[in-house]
């Protein structure tokens, strides 16, 4: 590890348990009542905190609103997401999953793991477990596999690697898991990308041919986020 990373990491080591108090606070607060699905986007953008106990999401406000509405119609009993990161998007996934969430990403802090399992409301029977390691490695897979019990999910979010080749691998590793009739969404397909690596888009541009799609995307000309949303059929056909 680079000695920058080492000394931030070892200071967020450090300054834990008083974000933690912090974050906690804020968790409380925000378990005070049932949240509306603008209620949990809101909360999701805004939750904050500090280093390994901060919760926040890098999403456009309009697009992240409009999949957790979609994805709250679907009712869904459980959710499948590869990329926690600050876990804003998995803050959503647990006030709308009835029964589980699995987020998977390369690394959860220790810190992080008692607030992220914390997440679901009160009132909610729903259980996050974070499952951490390459999405693109069998045993990983298979790790999801285990997890889930020969249980489908209602709705996989796929926002991890973002390279063309890792998007796509996700795609054709995960979308077994998803029952018929649910939901796979994918995070920056626009074309124009800041960042290099995200090449979500020309993936995104070859998978929604011939099928049931809609795009979020705040503004046609923007750079970075959009998101796109398949529905997998009801029936093999
Ligand atoms: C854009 S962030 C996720 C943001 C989060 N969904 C949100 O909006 O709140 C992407 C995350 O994917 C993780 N990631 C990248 N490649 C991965 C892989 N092969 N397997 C698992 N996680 C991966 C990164 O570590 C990073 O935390």
């Amino acid at each position: 590890m680079p000695k920058t990373s080492y000394l931030k990491n070892l200071s967020r080591t450090l300054r834990a348990p008083f974000n933690r108090q912090w974050s906690f606070r804020r968790l409380r607060t925000y378990h005070e009542e049932r949240r509306s699905v603008p209620e949990l986007v809101n909360w999701a953008m805004t939750f904050g905190g500090s280093g390994f106990l901060t919760i926040h999401t890098v999403q456009k406000h309009s697009e992240i609103l409009a999949l957790a509405q979609e994805v709250a119609q679907l009712k869904p009993r459980i959710i499948l997401e590869i990329g926690t990161a600050r876990a804003g998007t998995l803050l959503i996934w647990a006030g709308l999953a009835n029964d589980r969430v699995l987020t998977c990403d390369l690394f959860h802090s220790p810190a992080q793991i008692p607030l992220l399992e914390a997440l679901p409301p009160p009132d909610s029977d729903c259980q996050v477990s974070l499952l951490t390691g390459d999405s693109h490695t069998p045993e990983f897979k298979q790790r999801v596999a285990s997890a889930l019990g020969g249980e489908k999910v209602d709705f996989l979010f796929i926002d991890g690697d973002h390279t063309e080749a890792g998007v796509e691998q996700d795609y054709e590793d995960y979308k077994e898991f998803v029952r018929p009739g649910g939901l796979i969404a994918f995070h920056d397909i626009v074309a124009k990308q800041a960042i290099p690596t995200n090449q979500v888009y020309p993936f995104w541009e070859r998978v929604k041919r011939s099928r049931d799609y809609k795009e979020f995307i705040d503004d046609r000309e923007q750079t970075g986020f959009g998101i796109g949303l398949l529905r997998v059929p009801s029936t093999s056909s």
